[in-house]
């Protein structure tokens, strides 16, 4: 196996510090003597960073916790200064966070981030050397409109514009087709792996060969323990990006074991 499967928990605006704490501390403990062959990441709102942090590199918490690494669910394009609400890269790295989510449709829908902006947050993260989950996805009149080629390439070729070789080596792709968000509607195997391959193809054209073949796709969109087998088990397809299901410390882990199981 060349790509190490990574499963992403992508809690949005659920789970403040306490809760995060509740959530660790059981997961940590379910975890307890599994090998689970594949990256775990949690990408908590910025205020519970410091408790995951905390619980996470405390020796207290024992050497399981070193299996979980830390994602923010975004950062800023800017370094500092005046810039209100905003959160840097740098604050981000000293709270051991090592993966930060970026272009996710909700904050390209609702937040109004442009591919400009998702373009400078990505080089931003690599700058201070964060690896990027750069999402991207159709939304469902895209794709009954035939545009979900064109879609995917203008929002990849968007989002990594001027990125290096060596950045796109620290970058996961995430393809969330946004009518499966949080719909409870999941793409089936054969579009989620038709859109792999085509999102592999693209950045073949724009890498070369090695790198389409090295870099990893999760995918997103209504991931449940029920159909992370047979998503993980297309080609194409190298871990997964969770919403909903992962706000439960069971649903999590058992995503991540049968997803794992079947990942090629
Ligand atoms: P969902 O969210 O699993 O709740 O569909 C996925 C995401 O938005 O990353």
């Amino acid at each position: 196996m060349i790509r190490k499967p990574i499963f992403a928990a992508n809690w949005k605006m659920n789970n403040g510090a306490s809760a995060t704490e509740d959530f660790i501390k059981s997961f940590l403990s379910k975890i307890q003597g599994e090998n689970l062959p594949c990256d775990i990441v949690i990408a908590p709102p910025f205020i519970s960073l410091p408790k995951l942090a905390d619980l996470l590199h405390n020796a207290a918490t024992g050497q399981n916790a070193h299996a979980i690494q830390i994602a923010a669910q975004n950062c800023s394009q800017f370094d500092s200064g005046a810039y209100t609400g905003e959160i840097s890269v740098l604050m981000l790295r000293e709270f051991f966070v090592h993966y930060v989510i970026l272009g996710h449709s909700e904050r390209r829908a609702i937040f109004g981030e442009t591919a400009a902006t998702i373009n400078a947050k990505l080089k931003k993260a690599r700058e201070g050397n964060l690896k990027p989950i750069f999402c991207i996805g159709e939304t469902l009149a895209e794709r009954e409109a035939g545009q979900l080629e064109t879609v995917l390439r203008t929002q990849i070729t968007g989002g990594l514009d001027g990125v290096s070789e060596k950045d796109l080596a620290e970058t996961v792709i995430a393809y969330e087709p946004v009518w499966a968000i949080g719909t409870g509607v999941t793409a089936t195997s054969q579009q989620a792996q038709d859109a792999h391959a085509f999102v592999r193809s693209v950045i073949a054209e724009l890498y070369g060969a090695e790198a389409a073949a090295r870099i990893r796709i999760q995918y997103g969109g209504s991931v449940k323990p029920g159909n992370a087998a047979e998503l993980m088990a297309c080609p194409d397809i190298d871990g997964a990006l969770i919403g909903g299901a992962a706000l439960e410390p069971q649903s999590f882990l058992e995503i991540i074991r049968n997803g794992s199981a079947t990942a090629e």
